[in-house]
Protein backbone atom coordinates (compact mmCIF):
# COMPACT_ATOMS: atom_id res chain seq x y z
CA UNK A 1 0.00 0.00 0.00
CA UNK A 2 2.91 2.29 0.89
CA UNK A 3 3.54 3.00 -2.85
CA UNK A 4 0.19 2.98 -4.02
CA UNK A 5 -0.23 5.67 -1.50
CA UNK A 6 2.98 7.09 -2.45
CA UNK A 7 1.82 7.26 -5.87
CA UNK A 8 -1.35 8.93 -4.89
CA UNK A 9 0.43 11.92 -3.45
CA UNK A 10 3.57 12.26 -5.44
CA UNK A 11 1.61 11.87 -8.70
CA UNK A 12 3.40 9.43 -10.71
CA UNK A 13 5.03 10.06 -13.63
CA UNK A 14 4.07 6.86 -15.79
CA UNK A 15 0.99 8.92 -17.35
CA UNK A 16 3.29 11.46 -18.43
CA UNK A 17 5.99 10.58 -20.36
CA UNK A 18 4.17 10.29 -23.76
CA UNK A 19 2.92 14.03 -23.22
CA UNK A 20 6.35 15.29 -22.11
CA UNK A 21 7.83 13.69 -25.58
CA UNK A 22 5.35 15.32 -27.26
CA UNK A 23 6.95 19.10 -26.62
CA UNK A 24 10.67 18.68 -27.08
CA UNK A 25 11.48 20.90 -24.79
CA UNK A 26 10.27 22.15 -21.19
CA UNK A 27 9.98 25.90 -22.25
CA UNK A 28 6.21 27.09 -21.81
CA UNK A 29 4.46 29.49 -24.05
CA UNK A 30 2.74 32.67 -22.80
CA UNK A 31 -0.65 32.63 -22.70
CA UNK A 32 -1.70 33.73 -20.03
CA UNK A 33 -3.44 31.46 -17.04
CA UNK A 34 -6.76 32.93 -15.49
CA UNK A 35 -6.64 35.09 -12.48
CA UNK A 36 -9.60 35.93 -10.60
CA UNK A 37 -10.13 38.85 -8.24
CA UNK A 38 -11.89 37.50 -5.49
CA UNK A 39 -12.51 40.78 -4.15
CA UNK A 40 -15.03 41.55 -6.59
CA UNK A 41 -17.96 42.15 -4.98
CA UNK A 42 -20.74 41.08 -8.21
CA UNK A 43 -20.98 37.44 -6.81
CA UNK A 44 -22.46 36.23 -10.15
CA UNK A 45 -19.31 37.78 -11.78
CA UNK A 46 -17.10 35.59 -9.72
CA UNK A 47 -19.38 32.34 -10.54
CA UNK A 48 -19.13 32.87 -13.97
CA UNK A 49 -15.47 33.47 -14.07
CA UNK A 50 -14.43 30.25 -11.56
CA UNK A 51 -17.11 28.28 -14.16
CA UNK A 52 -15.59 29.37 -17.39
CA UNK A 53 -11.89 28.78 -15.90
CA UNK A 54 -12.82 25.57 -14.44
CA UNK A 55 -13.76 24.39 -17.76
CA UNK A 56 -11.45 25.52 -20.46
CA UNK A 57 -7.92 25.58 -18.77
CA UNK A 58 -8.23 23.05 -15.11
CA UNK A 59 -6.60 25.63 -13.40
CA UNK A 60 -6.55 29.51 -12.10
CA UNK A 61 -4.89 32.02 -9.77
CA UNK A 62 -7.04 33.72 -7.29
CA UNK A 63 -5.90 36.91 -5.28
CA UNK A 64 -7.23 38.92 -3.01
CA UNK A 65 -8.37 35.56 -1.50
CA UNK A 66 -9.15 36.69 2.11
CA UNK A 67 -6.11 34.83 3.34
CA UNK A 68 -3.86 36.81 5.41
CA UNK A 69 -0.67 37.50 4.10
CA UNK A 70 1.35 37.26 6.42
CA UNK A 71 -0.01 33.64 7.37
CA UNK A 72 1.17 32.70 4.36
CA UNK A 73 4.43 33.96 4.43
CA UNK A 74 4.53 32.19 8.22
CA UNK A 75 3.63 28.99 6.51
CA UNK A 76 6.47 29.07 4.08
CA UNK A 77 9.18 30.03 6.70
CA UNK A 78 8.40 26.84 8.73
CA UNK A 79 8.70 24.61 5.96
CA UNK A 80 11.80 26.26 4.60
CA UNK A 81 12.80 26.28 8.40
CA UNK A 82 12.04 22.19 8.41
CA UNK A 83 13.62 21.27 5.26
CA UNK A 84 16.60 22.96 6.18
CA UNK A 85 17.37 21.35 9.22
CA UNK A 86 20.07 18.12 9.21
CA UNK A 87 18.77 14.93 7.39
CA UNK A 88 18.68 13.31 10.67
CA UNK A 89 16.04 15.69 11.80
CA UNK A 90 14.21 15.19 8.83
CA UNK A 91 13.93 11.54 9.23
CA UNK A 92 12.30 12.20 13.05
CA UNK A 93 9.51 12.44 10.47
CA UNK A 94 10.26 9.84 8.00
CA UNK A 95 7.77 8.19 6.11
CA UNK A 96 6.50 4.43 6.97
CA UNK A 97 4.39 2.29 5.89
CA UNK A 98 2.08 4.90 4.25
CA UNK A 99 1.79 7.98 2.63
CA UNK A 100 2.41 10.39 5.26
CA UNK A 101 6.00 12.10 6.77
CA UNK A 102 9.14 12.95 4.79
CA UNK A 103 10.76 11.51 2.03
CA UNK A 104 14.05 12.61 0.02
CA UNK A 105 12.44 11.47 -3.55
CA UNK A 106 16.44 11.68 -5.98
CA UNK A 107 16.04 7.90 -7.11
CA UNK A 108 19.16 8.48 -9.51
CA UNK A 109 15.57 8.91 -12.41
CA UNK A 110 14.87 12.39 -13.94
CA UNK A 111 10.91 12.45 -12.48
CA UNK A 112 9.93 13.41 -9.12
CA UNK A 113 13.33 14.84 -8.93
CA UNK A 114 12.30 16.56 -5.25
CA UNK A 115 12.08 15.87 -1.63
CA UNK A 116 8.95 16.32 0.24
CA UNK A 117 6.69 16.31 2.93
CA UNK A 118 3.41 14.84 3.43
CA UNK A 119 0.25 14.65 6.17
CA UNK A 120 -3.35 15.21 6.39
CA UNK A 121 -4.91 18.29 8.21
CA UNK A 122 -8.32 17.25 8.44
CA UNK A 123 -10.66 15.99 9.34
CA UNK A 124 -9.19 15.99 13.22
CA UNK A 125 -10.16 12.32 13.34
CA UNK A 126 -7.16 11.53 10.87
CA UNK A 127 -4.65 13.51 11.64
CA UNK A 128 -0.99 11.54 12.67
CA UNK A 129 0.80 14.54 14.46
CA UNK A 130 3.91 12.12 14.43
CA UNK A 131 4.61 13.35 10.32
CA UNK A 132 4.15 16.89 11.53
CA UNK A 133 7.56 18.36 12.47
CA UNK A 134 8.24 19.49 16.00
CA UNK A 135 10.91 22.04 14.40
CA UNK A 136 10.27 25.05 13.55
CA UNK A 137 8.14 24.86 17.08
CA UNK A 138 5.13 27.21 15.09
CA UNK A 139 4.90 24.70 12.67
CA UNK A 140 2.40 23.44 14.01
CA UNK A 141 0.18 26.58 15.07
CA UNK A 142 1.16 28.24 11.59
CA UNK A 143 -0.41 25.25 9.90
CA UNK A 144 -3.29 24.64 11.69
CA UNK A 145 -4.47 28.23 10.72
CA UNK A 146 -3.82 28.00 7.38
CA UNK A 147 -5.84 24.89 7.54
CA UNK A 148 -8.72 26.83 8.60
CA UNK A 149 -8.31 29.13 5.88
CA UNK A 150 -7.98 26.47 3.17
CA UNK A 151 -11.21 24.98 4.39
CA UNK A 152 -12.95 28.11 3.98
CA UNK A 153 -11.38 28.84 0.30
CA UNK A 154 -12.49 25.67 -0.64
CA UNK A 155 -15.64 25.65 0.16
CA UNK A 156 -15.90 29.08 -1.26
CA UNK A 157 -15.15 28.07 -4.60
CA UNK A 158 -16.76 24.62 -4.36
CA UNK A 159 -20.17 26.79 -4.14
CA UNK A 160 -19.34 28.94 -6.58
CA UNK A 161 -18.96 25.94 -8.86
CA UNK A 162 -21.84 24.29 -7.79
CA UNK A 163 -24.11 27.69 -8.22
CA UNK A 164 -22.64 27.99 -11.36
CA UNK A 165 -23.46 24.79 -13.15
CA UNK A 166 -27.24 24.45 -11.31
CA UNK A 167 -26.82 22.97 -8.29
CA UNK A 168 -27.08 23.36 -4.95
CA UNK A 169 -24.78 25.97 -3.34
CA UNK A 170 -23.53 22.62 -0.72
CA UNK A 171 -23.18 20.31 -3.66
CA UNK A 172 -20.05 19.32 -4.67
CA UNK A 173 -18.73 19.79 -0.83
CA UNK A 174 -21.52 17.16 0.04
CA UNK A 175 -20.31 15.29 -2.55
CA UNK A 176 -17.00 14.78 -1.29
CA UNK A 177 -17.85 14.53 2.56
CA UNK A 178 -18.64 17.90 3.87
CA UNK A 179 -16.83 18.08 6.93
CA UNK A 180 -14.88 14.68 6.35
CA UNK A 181 -13.54 15.78 3.10
CA UNK A 182 -9.45 14.76 3.58
CA UNK A 183 -7.38 17.56 3.29
CA UNK A 184 -3.93 16.90 2.44
CA UNK A 185 -0.51 19.04 3.05
CA UNK A 186 2.74 18.22 0.93
CA UNK A 187 5.66 20.71 1.17
CA UNK A 188 7.61 20.35 -2.55
CA UNK A 189 10.93 21.02 -1.92
CA UNK A 190 13.09 20.93 -5.47
CA UNK A 191 16.37 21.93 -5.35
CA UNK A 192 17.93 24.18 -8.16
CA UNK A 193 19.72 21.53 -11.29
CA UNK A 194 21.51 22.72 -14.40
CA UNK A 195 20.07 20.02 -16.68
CA UNK A 196 16.41 21.70 -16.47
CA UNK A 197 15.69 20.40 -19.62
CA UNK A 198 15.90 16.65 -18.58
CA UNK A 199 14.95 16.25 -14.33
CA UNK A 200 11.53 17.61 -13.64
CA UNK A 201 10.61 18.14 -10.27
CA UNK A 202 7.04 16.90 -10.53
CA UNK A 203 6.10 14.88 -13.84
CA UNK A 204 2.55 15.91 -15.95
CA UNK A 205 0.15 14.21 -13.88
CA UNK A 206 -3.67 15.44 -12.92
CA UNK A 207 -4.36 15.45 -9.22
CA UNK A 208 -6.79 12.27 -7.92
CA UNK A 209 -8.46 14.40 -5.36
CA UNK A 210 -11.40 16.59 -6.26
CA UNK A 211 -9.29 20.44 -6.27
CA UNK A 212 -6.51 21.54 -4.85
CA UNK A 213 -4.97 24.86 -3.51
CA UNK A 214 -1.23 25.59 -4.15
CA UNK A 215 1.62 28.36 -3.05
CA UNK A 216 4.84 27.84 -4.69
CA UNK A 217 7.82 30.22 -3.11
CA UNK A 218 8.57 33.04 -5.70
CA UNK A 219 10.50 30.81 -8.18
CA UNK A 220 8.10 29.79 -11.50
CA UNK A 221 8.15 26.27 -12.65
CA UNK A 222 4.67 25.41 -12.65
CA UNK A 223 3.58 24.37 -16.22
CA UNK A 224 -0.47 23.75 -17.30
CA UNK A 225 -0.96 21.78 -20.59
CA UNK A 226 -3.51 23.37 -23.13
CA UNK A 227 -4.48 23.23 -26.50
CA UNK A 228 -1.50 20.76 -26.93
CA UNK A 229 1.18 23.14 -25.39
CA UNK A 230 2.89 23.73 -21.88
CA UNK A 231 2.19 27.12 -20.42
CA UNK A 232 4.17 28.71 -17.89
CA UNK A 233 1.92 29.84 -14.87
CA UNK A 234 3.31 33.54 -13.66
CA UNK A 235 4.34 33.95 -10.36
CA UNK A 236 2.16 36.54 -8.65
CA UNK A 237 2.59 37.49 -5.00
CA UNK A 238 0.29 36.27 -2.65
CA UNK A 239 -2.01 34.62 -5.26
CA UNK A 240 -3.60 30.72 -4.36
CA UNK A 241 -3.10 28.43 -7.85
CA UNK A 242 -6.20 26.19 -8.00
CA UNK A 243 -6.08 22.68 -9.78
CA UNK A 244 -9.36 21.43 -10.58
CA UNK A 245 -8.65 17.36 -10.03
CA UNK A 246 -9.75 14.30 -11.53
CA UNK A 247 -13.12 13.82 -9.17
CA UNK A 248 -14.51 17.30 -10.03
CA UNK A 249 -14.42 15.94 -13.89
CA UNK A 250 -15.94 12.66 -13.13
CA UNK A 251 -19.02 14.26 -10.98
CA UNK A 252 -19.54 16.87 -13.63
CA UNK A 253 -19.42 13.98 -16.60
CA UNK A 254 -16.35 15.53 -17.95
CA UNK A 255 -17.34 19.47 -17.77
CA UNK A 256 -14.65 20.69 -15.49
CA UNK A 257 -11.52 20.01 -16.61
CA UNK A 258 -8.46 17.71 -14.77
CA UNK A 259 -5.83 20.11 -15.54
CA UNK A 260 -2.99 17.93 -16.52
CA UNK A 261 0.11 19.57 -15.13
CA UNK A 262 3.76 19.88 -14.09
CA UNK A 263 6.59 21.13 -12.07
CA UNK A 264 9.90 22.32 -13.62
CA UNK A 265 12.86 22.35 -11.05
CA UNK A 266 14.87 26.16 -11.68
CA UNK A 267 18.94 26.33 -12.89
CA UNK A 268 19.83 28.25 -10.27
CA UNK A 269 17.10 28.55 -7.32
CA UNK A 270 15.27 26.61 -4.65
CA UNK A 271 11.64 26.09 -6.11
CA UNK A 272 8.89 25.32 -2.98
CA UNK A 273 5.93 24.58 -3.17
CA UNK A 274 2.66 23.71 -0.92
CA UNK A 275 -0.25 22.68 -2.75
CA UNK A 276 -2.88 21.59 -0.14
CA UNK A 277 -4.95 18.79 -1.82
CA UNK A 278 -9.16 18.40 -1.33
CA UNK A 279 -10.32 14.57 -1.78
CA UNK A 280 -13.34 12.71 -1.32
CA UNK A 281 -13.50 10.55 1.72
CA UNK A 282 -11.83 7.47 1.38
CA UNK A 283 -15.06 5.08 1.76
CA UNK A 284 -17.39 7.39 -0.67
CA UNK A 285 -18.60 6.52 -3.47
CA UNK A 286 -17.84 9.04 -6.78
CA UNK A 287 -19.07 9.24 -10.26
CA UNK A 288 -21.13 11.23 -12.62
CA UNK A 289 -23.87 13.33 -10.68
CA UNK A 290 -27.44 12.93 -11.91
CA UNK A 291 -27.64 16.68 -12.96
CA UNK A 292 -24.66 16.22 -15.48
CA UNK A 293 -26.35 12.97 -16.91
CA UNK A 294 -29.42 12.17 -19.32
CA UNK A 295 -30.31 9.90 -22.20
CA UNK A 296 -28.73 12.78 -24.66
CA UNK A 297 -25.57 12.35 -22.12
CA UNK A 298 -24.80 8.90 -20.67
CA UNK A 299 -22.23 8.72 -17.86
CA UNK A 300 -18.81 8.96 -19.46
CA UNK A 301 -17.19 7.70 -15.93
CA UNK A 302 -17.66 4.47 -13.50
CA UNK A 303 -19.48 5.67 -9.98
CA UNK A 304 -16.15 4.36 -7.86
CA UNK A 305 -15.47 4.44 -3.83
CA UNK A 306 -12.66 7.09 -3.86
CA UNK A 307 -10.20 4.58 -2.29
CA UNK A 308 -10.25 2.17 -5.49
CA UNK A 309 -10.30 5.02 -7.82
CA UNK A 310 -6.58 5.52 -6.48
CA UNK A 311 -6.30 1.80 -6.50
CA UNK A 312 -7.57 1.48 -10.39
CA UNK A 313 -5.85 4.53 -11.48
CA UNK A 314 -2.07 3.98 -10.01
CA UNK A 315 -2.78 0.27 -11.79
CA UNK A 316 -3.46 1.80 -15.02
CA UNK A 317 -0.22 3.53 -14.99
CA UNK A 318 1.76 0.90 -13.63
CA UNK A 319 0.47 -1.32 -16.57
CA UNK A 320 -0.39 1.10 -19.53
CA UNK A 321 1.87 4.07 -19.25
CA UNK A 322 -1.45 6.12 -19.97
CA UNK A 323 -3.13 7.37 -17.39
CA UNK A 324 -6.74 5.77 -16.85
CA UNK A 325 -9.45 8.15 -16.92
C1 LIG B 1 2.10 19.13 -7.96
O1 LIG B 1 1.17 19.42 -8.69
O2 LIG B 1 2.19 17.99 -7.49
C2 LIG B 1 3.16 20.13 -7.61
C3 LIG B 1 3.09 21.35 -8.44
C4 LIG B 1 4.08 22.39 -8.03
O3 LIG B 1 5.07 22.11 -7.34
O4 LIG B 1 3.89 23.56 -8.40
FE1 LIG C 1 -0.59 18.15 -8.83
Amino acid sequence: MEEERDHNASESSLPSLSKQLESSTLGGSTVDVPVVDLSVSDEDFLVREVVKASEEWGVFQVVNHGIPTELMRQLQMVGTQFFELPDAEKETVAKEEDFEGYKKNYLGGINNWDEHLFHRLSPPSIINYKYWPKNPPQYREVTEEYTKHMKRLTEKILGWLSEGLGLQREAFTQSIGGDTAEYVLRVNFYPPTQDTELVIGAAAHSDMGAIALLIPNEVPGLQAFKDEQWLDLDYIDSAVVVIIGDQLMRMTNGRLKNVLHRAKSDKDKLRISWPVFVAPRADMSVGPLPEFTGDENPPKFETLIYNDYIDQKIRGWALEDLPVY
